[in-house]
């Protein structure tokens, strides 16, 4: 699927549910939730027939004479059957989610493990993978992580400003985003695929506006994107660069640039140079290719064109190129 494609499919994304867990933590979540839900419905089953039993077995019936039935005060069976029985339920509940949560906690960073920096603001999520050098927003894009080689991603939750908390159901349980403290937690999905969630505390009038989506990728599809995210930044970088070197240049005597000091008349116009099809009045192709071929040495395409070489060298040209494909 093409990037934009997967971003419009992110419009209609399903409501998050803990019940469809991908991820470790999430896993562990829904067993436990199921667990307790099974006994509090054990409890209300007894509590609900027991009920149903004494309204029917004691009502009022043709032929009473309206008196009370012998009153019993005082058992100490009872008592203790419903104390120690409840005490012994909270007992079991109170083990197993200390050692589900313990399991979750407990996990340590493996060496190499992919680490993201998430910082709550009024109202988005900031994102930083300080290992790649890249910084996001809103968007949690990570690997898939095989369970037979668990490849889990590592996040280190921080708070500008007031209590947020991150929560993608699907993934793990809701990590509360603290001002001056640094919380962590760890998703390890199992499946690529796109997972929505939402800060979990009232953090002021757009707490309700503050999404999260969690793009799962197969790790090639990850590295690419990894890939994508560094070059841009390159080469947002090299257009800079890349526009100095032609404004510092014999360029601009020949082309113009709208919005830029470039106007020179001899040459054409550049302002939109990528939006036309072909080079040098239809010699070749226009891609990046042909374009550095073009300026590296014109005649070289087209002998006898006008445009001189402008020796430039290896970077410059780079530099110059980045710039160009930037105009479109
Ligand atoms: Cu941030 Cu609610």
């Amino acid at each position: 699927m093409h990037p934009a494609q997967r971003l419009l499919t992110l419009a209609v994304a399903p409501t998050p549910s803990m019940f469809a867990p991908v991820s470790t933590p999430a896993f562990a979540i829904r067993e436990l939730s199921i667990l307790v839900f099974a006994i509090v419905v054990a409890i209300f089953v007894v509590v609900a027939a027991l009920t149903v039993y004494a309204i029917v077995r004691y009502r009022r019936r043709p032929g009473d004479d309206g008196r009370e039935p012998p009153q019993v005060y005082g058992s100490a069976q009872i008592e203790l059957a419903w104390t120690v029985v409840p005490f012994l339920i909270v007992v079991v509940l109170f083990l197993t989610t200390a050692r589900y949560i313990f399991a979750i906690e407990g996990r340590a960073p493996a060496p190499g493990a992919l680490e993201v920096t998430i910082v709550g603001h009024q109202w988005w999520w900031e994102i930083r993978y300080p290992g790649l050098g890249i910084v996001t927003a809103n968007e949690l894009h990570v690997p898939v992580s095989d369970p037979a080689r668990p490849t889990p991603t590592f996040l280190t939750l921080q708070s500008a400003d007031v209590i947020h908390s991150f929560w993608i159901p699907q993934l793990a349980g809701k990590t509360d985003v603290i001002p001056g403290k640094t919380n962590r937690s760890w998703i390890d999905p199992r499946t690529p695929g796109v997972y929505v969630g939402q800060c979990a505390e009232f953090c002021g009038l757009q707490h309700a506006g503050m999404l999260l989506r969690a793009i799962v990728h197969p790790q090639e599809e990850f590295d690419r994107w990894v890939a994508a995210q560094r070059t841009v930044a390159a080469d947002v970088a090299a257009a800079h660069a890349g526009r100095d070197v032609f404004i510092s240049l014999a360029c601009i005597n020949c082309h113009a640039v709208r919005g830029t000091p470039a106007n020179g008349v001899f040459g054409p116009d550049l302002t939109h140079l990528m939006s036309r099809g072909t080079l040098g009045a239809g010699v070749a192709p226009n891609s990046r290719e042909n374009l550095r071929a073009w300026v590296r040495d014109p005649a070289a395409l087209k002998p006898g064109a006008l445009m001189p070489s402008m020796q430039l060298s290896g970077d410059q040209l780079d530099q110059l190129i980045g710039y160009l494909v930037t105009l479109r």
